[in-house]
């Protein structure tokens, strides 16, 4: 704690630190919180201003959701603008607020549920392709697998019977080059913006046609600002979209990969998890189904308590704010992991370890902030309940079909860049589940 003009700071270390939201990131603020604990300070030189690492659940929600309109989104975010435009993960203020109500209604349960069922096309598709290649003998390679799914899911969600269009006048889809290039630098952004006008020509069509669909873009063609009546101009959709396939897509693959890893290497999870899918009785795992498929759920939000796609939370403060004791100035920026949240040794009991059954039912009271993979407050995750029931069904269904034996790697290493991922491909072999 250190005191000047009457305030109160937090503890940190006397040189410069810099954190740039990057692969070091998790280890450095780790190292830290083992020394100075649940808030410290760091400076960096280079951007000239102090960070605050906040690992406690009842100041976490202070800048989350009780003072949040004293928060902007922090470090990194100019980096997901270059990619996304205005789209609502980097936008701000009164524009922010307007374009998440239009976007909401499409992420409404009931939209969801008649969704699930091109999740499920998608992965039977996708099984009886690895039933081809498991004949011939052939490892599949997981993790590529399972970007392709999440981005066809996605895709299929935005675009239902167009995308099969774009298909057939590409010979491979454009959107594909998310799943082919992994370096999300400006060359990429740059790329990436140019499908807007593979985007701008299926609104046109649909215009034209005078043709809706039951999809995202439909809906977001078809918004209406409830407090004003007007509707989103191309440009708001086009950003609204491609925030949505990046949001949707990679958050969603890195989750499913971390899982499989784990129970390939909880063999007793895994068996489990099976016997639950085999009292399904043959009955095709599909949205009526879920309410059956509990420890699946409980495998997959194990699975994000280790190993969260969205690790860091970054925010900037406004104004001067207090957070429980310690004074923050305006332009301090702020760390928030649910990484190190969900391994806290305050309230995980051996958080080192992977045991599903911690979110059993009936499920022990948990703060708000202490497990928290979607975030929380007005900024929460907008694809969190579509992401669960996408996970859950995909596990059900494959492991309905087949046993994988993944190939575990000897070491498994996080990139923590946007997302949390393991950076190198996880292999699979398949066989039929009698
Ligand atoms: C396992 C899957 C997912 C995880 C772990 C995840 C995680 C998160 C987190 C932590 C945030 C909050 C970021 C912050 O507060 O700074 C967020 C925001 C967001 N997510 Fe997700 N997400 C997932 C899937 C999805 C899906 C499927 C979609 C859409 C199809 C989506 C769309 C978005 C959008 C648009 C935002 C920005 C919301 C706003 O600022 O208003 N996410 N996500």
């Amino acid at each position: 704690m250190v005191a000047f003009n009457n305030h109160i700071y937090p503890p940190g270390p006397d040189i410069p630190v810099e954190l740039d939201a990057g692969d070091d990131t998790i280890d450095q603020i780790t190292k830290l919180f083992r020394q100075f604990g649940n808030i410290y300070k760091v400076y960096s030189e280079r951007r000239k201003s102090y960070t605050y690492v906040i690992n406690d659940p009842e100041m976490i929600k202070h800048v989350l959701i009780t003072n949040n309109r004293n928060y902007t989104k922090g470090v990194g975010i100019d980096r997901v603008k270059i990619l996304l435009g205005n789209g609502i993960m980097g936008s701000e203020g009164e524009y922010w607020k307007k374009q998440r109500r239009m976007v909401q209604p499409a992420f409404h349960r009931k939209v969801t549920e008649r969704l699930s069922r091109s999740i499920v096309t998608a992965n039977q598709k996708m099984a009886a392709e690895w039933g081809v290649m498991a004949k011939q003998g052939e490892a599949i390679n997981l993790t590529a697998e399972l970007s392709r799914l999440t981005l066809n899911i996605v895709l299929q969600s935005l675009f239902s019977t167009d995308l099969n269009l774009i298909e057939k006048q590409h010979r491979m889809h454009p959107f594909m080059l998310l799943t082919e290039e992994h370096a999300r630098d400006l060359n990429f952004a740059l790329k990436f913006r140019s499908l807007a006008s593979e985007i701008r020509n299926i609104m046109q069509r649909r215009a034209q046609d005078g043709r809706t669909e039951d999809d995202f873009l439909s809906m977001l063609m078809t918004a209406r600002d409830p407090e004003t009546g007007e509707g989103m101009s191309d440009k708001e959709i086009i950003d609204e979209l491609l925030t949505l396939i990046v949001a949707g897509h990679e958050t969603t693959a890195s989750a499913l990969n971390w899982a499989w890893y784990l129970l390939a290497t909880h063999p007793q999870v895994y068996q489990q998890m099976k016997l639950e899918i085999q009292a399904l009785n043959g009955m095709p795992p599909g949205f009526g189904q879920l309410q059956q498929l509990g420890f699946v759920k409980q495998v997959i939000d194990e699975t994000m308590r280790m190993y969260p796609p969205g690790w860091l939370l970054t925010r900037k403060s406004i104004t001067d704010d207090q957070i429980g004791r310690y004074h923050v100035p305006a332009k301090t920026d702020i760390f928030i992991s649910p990484f190190l949240m969900h391994r806290h040794p305050d309230y995980w009991e051996n958080p080192e370890q992977f045991m599903p059954d911690r979110f059993s039912y009936p499920q022990k009271d948990r703060g708000r902030f202490e497990y928290f993979p979607f975030g929380g407050g007005p900024r929460q995750c907008i694809g969190d309940y579509f992401a669960q029931v996408e996970m859950q069904l995909h596990l059900a269904i494959i492991t309905q079909k087949y046993d994988l034996q993944v190939v575990v790697p000897e070491q498994i290493t996080m990139e923590a860049r946007i997302n949390l991922r393991n950076p190198n491909p996880l292999y699979t072999f398949l066989s039929l589940r009698k």
